[in-house]
């Protein structure tokens, strides 16, 4: 039957979806629906809600900025809670990522990081163009992010929207070098603009895992050809792989690097792009043509700023690192049972992130299994969002061990496929 909401909600089939719940209230790990049910927010949200649902420190820096600002235009003006953001980022982050372009959410960051490096090239004089992607990739639902996203059933009908980039298939364990020589052959034949990579674990392409050291390589090649690279770290920021930022691991510095979701904690829409001296240059011209001509209306929100700066407060005074740790550990300890269960395949994790795949004979997103899966978990009070026949595990990191091995008891209960 056709709901009589004229809400049309993402990502989701009204025709099959079944039932929405009203979430009326968060808490920590938790959603509470109007009907009186708790579910545990095992995908922290989509991704975003970092130390837990309505965290304290953070919503208290929500009330405390709105009674000075609440949005003001961002072109040709400034306020404290931007100013003292963006220092605070460039501190935390390496050089020579010293400049900070707001925008407000994951697909404008990426949108803003390709803008930045064809602006790059073609104020640098230099005729770059091409974009270089990972197969299985998914940067957001605008249209640069759909272009250099895998061409899927996601992004199918806007296909003559998107423009042409160069694809590398994906480093699956032990074919690494496999990518890394298509990614210099690339380089070789065509003028590469960027790269553009999700560090260390694809997202929505299916929770794939790569090693540290495919990065560092597909870093030191790009640069070895003059190439950009971009790190699309929307998903894997603030924590998630167990390192703030996932390049960490791989000891590498992006050209230009995306981040938003965890960046306020989950608590509102913010995301940056920050890019080297280099870049920020090529603009900086009396030639008013070379303006980076990019913009939203509710570029670097105060309210979202002073939210991010509230996050950054909680990583340095709170032990976020030891959650994470915790967090990992337990996930570790969950999954260990699945490993040699029939019913699932390829069993993995990266810092809080776990996955694994039910054996079916029809994968992909688009699998059977997905909504059944779903169906499975949100009638047992989890809310989890399998990608076709995987299923992952993205909690908040106040999860408590016994929280987590509650929706892995949820798994355990999984009817073959
Ligand atoms: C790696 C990556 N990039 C970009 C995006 C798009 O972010 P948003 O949904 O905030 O536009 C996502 C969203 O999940 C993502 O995982």
């Amino acid at each position: 039957m056709r709901s009589t909401s004229p809400v049309w909600h993402p990502f989701t089939q009204h025709a099959v979806h079944g039932e929405i719940p009203t979430i009326v209230r968060t808490e920590g790990a938790w959603l509470a629906a109007a009907d009186g049910r708790r579910i545990f927010d095992a995908i922290s949200s989509w991704w975003v809600v970092t130390h837990g649902h309505r965290y304290p420190p953070i919503m208290e820096a929500i009330r405390t900025q709105t009674d000075l600002l609440d949005q003001i235009i961002f072109a040709g003006f400034t306020h404290p809670p931007a100013e003292q953001l963006a220092r605070r980022l460039v501190a935390i982050t390496p050089p020579p990522l010293e400049h900070v372009f707001f925008s407000d959410s994951g697909s404008t960051s990426v949108e803003v990081a390709l803008k930045m490096a064809l602006g790059f090239w073609q104020h640098a004089g230099e005729d770059r163009r091409h974009i270089l992607a990972l197969e299985g990739a998914y940067h957001g639902d605008t249209i640069g992010g759909m272009s250099v996203g895998e061409r899927s059933v996601f992004n199918a009908p806007y296909e003559p929207l998107l423009f042409d980039v160069g694809r590398l298939p994906f480093p699956h364990k032990g074919r690494e070098q496999e990518t890394l020589t298509a990614l210099d052959k690339a380089c070789r034949e065509r003028a590469v603009a960027a790269l553009i990579v999700e560090p260390l674990i694809l997202g929505a392409g299916g929770m794939l895992i790569y090693e540290p050291g495919v990065l560092a390589e597909m870093a030191r090649i790009c640069k070895s050809h003059g190439a950009l690279l971009i790190a699309d770290e929307v998903m894997t920021g603030w924590g998630r792989t167990g390192t703030l930022f996932a390049c960490e691991q791989a000891d590498i510095v992006p050209n230009i690097a995306c981040y938003s979701k965890g960046l306020t904690g989950g608590a509102l829409p913010l995301a940056v792009t920050l890019c080297g001296g280099a870049i920020f240059d090529a603009h900086y011209s009396q030639d008013r043509r070379k303006t980076f001509f990019h913009s939203s209306s509710y570029t670097a929100n105060p309210i979202a700023c002073a939210a991010a700066l509230a996050n950054l407060d909680v990583w340095r005074t709170e032990p976020v690192m030891q959650r994470i740790t915790t967090l990992a550990a337990a996930q570790a300890k969950a999954l260990d049972r699945f490993r040699d269960d029939r019913r699932f395949e390829n069993v993995r994790q990266i810092g809080t992130i776990a996955a694994l795949d039910l054996a079916v004979t029809d994968a992909g997103y688009l699998a059977d299994a997905g909504p059944r899966l779903y169906r499975h978990f949100i009638a047992r009070g989890c809310l989890v969002r399998p990608l076709g026949n995987t299923i992952y595990l993205m909690p908040p990191y106040c999860s408590t061990e016994a929280e987590i091995g509650a929706v892995y008891d949820v798994i355990a209960g999984i009817d073959a496929g």
